[in-house]
């Protein structure tokens, strides 16, 4: 083990990511009895989260500069403590406390790491993106089968996932995105051809508006929505009878201010239809997290759902500003990963 090991920190409030941050070389300890050392191998870009940390605008924590950034990562054990039991020293694992994503190595208790069977980006996507994409369609927007599902940014890390687990749960889902590269790549996802009810809206070619209006007149009962602004009052125009919208994230207002609307409110909009606007968010649902990777483990490991990482390599703690840049720049396909 080094004795010193490097860590990226939000040094002050500000508008940019780049502009927030810091890498620090802090020591690296002995763990206590209870805890395990990781070596982080891969890291989980979380673009949108970063940013409104490094804003002090995530209303659910108060954080107070200097803070650890970054959630998920997976690497293996390079040391346990005395009293440790169910890890040994080479053991692969993931995490996914807030914090434990965007530094060399990691201190924790052993309770706090899952054991993974290898240290992949595509096991990284899974914990707690994927599972963020099942618990959000299944708890927040009460899933079931037979329904029209729309997904937005669905060829994001989170979308990808999410339009899959629609796809196999027996809906017809629309997956609207950017790019024609995006949607070949949500083409060749394996459960695309054995649920053909697919349709992918590239927003740059396709009025999202008009073909909602001319192909599903009924409305759409599910919307797992990544983007907000236009998309999300689209979207909302057209929710059916008992139609759930589910916030995801608004990622198309991170990188700016938010936009002020003047508009009647939106229950205007809800009540007649009995239709509704559920916030998700990740850390609120944490009873399900547990049962919810177990599920996409299966389902990764026996090839019923497919994970895409995307291409674009970032190497080393220097890279997450880039990547992070990069994400927000709209044009990545599938999950960003930082590889240390
Ligand atoms: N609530 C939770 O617990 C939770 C957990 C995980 C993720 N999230 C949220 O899920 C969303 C997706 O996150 P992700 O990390 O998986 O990102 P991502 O979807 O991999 O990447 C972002 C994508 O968003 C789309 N986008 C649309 N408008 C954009 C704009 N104005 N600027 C930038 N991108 C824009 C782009 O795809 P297209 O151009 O193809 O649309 C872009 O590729 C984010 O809002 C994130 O905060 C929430």
């Amino acid at each position: 083990m080094p004795t010193f090991y490097r860590k990226l920190v939000a040094a002050c409030i500000s508008d940019s990511f780049k502009s927030a941050i810091a890498l620090q070389e802090v020591p690296l300890k002995a763990p206590n009895a209870n805890e395990i050392v990781i070596r982080n191998c891969f890291a989980g870009i979380n673009a949108g989260f970063d940013t409104l940390l490094c804003r002090g605008e995530v209303p659910y924590v108060t954080l107070e500069p200097p803070f650890d950034l970054g959630v998920e990562a997976v690497g293996e054990v390079v040391a346990v403590g005395d009293a440790v039991t169910e890890f040994q020293v080479g053991d692969g694992v993931g995490t996914t406390g807030r914090g434990g994503g965007y530094r060399e190595y990691q201190i924790l208790p052993a309770q706090a790491a899952t054991k993974i069977r290898e240290v992949s980006p595509e096991v990284l996507t899974l914990m707690p993106t994927g599972v963020s994409a099942l618990v959000a369609l299944e708890q927040a927007g009460e899933m079931t089968s037979g329904e029209t599902v729309l997904v937005t940014a669905a060829a994001g890390g989170t979308g990808h996932i999410a339009v899959q687990l629609a796809l196999l749960a027996g809906n017809r889902v629309i997956a609207v995105c950017g790019s024609e590269s995006k949607a070949n790549l949500l083409r060749s996802l394996p459960c695309t051809q054995t649920h053909p009810h697919l349709r992918i809206i590239n927003y740059r070619h396709e009025d999202l508006d008009v073909v909602l209006r001319r192909e599903y007149p009924s409305g759409v009962n599910l919307v797992f929505d990544c983007v907000g602004k236009h998309t999300f009052d689209t979207c909302i125009n057209h929710l059916a009878i008992r139609g759930r919208l589910v916030v995801v994230g608004f990622i198309s207002e991170y990188a700016n201010q938010l936009e002020a609307v003047t508009q009647p409110r939106i229950y205007h909009k809800l009540f007649w239809k009995a239709a509704s606007v559920r916030g998700f968010l990740m850390p609120h649902y944490a009873e399900y997290f547990a049962h919810a990777r177990d599920r996409l483990l299966e389902w990764f490991y026996n090839g019923t759902i497919h994970v895409i990482i995307d291409p674009t390599m970032f190497h080393g703690i220097e890279s997450i500003p880039n990547a992070v840049e990069y994400l927000l720049s709209g044009q990545s396909c599938g999950k960003v990963v930082v590889r240390f």
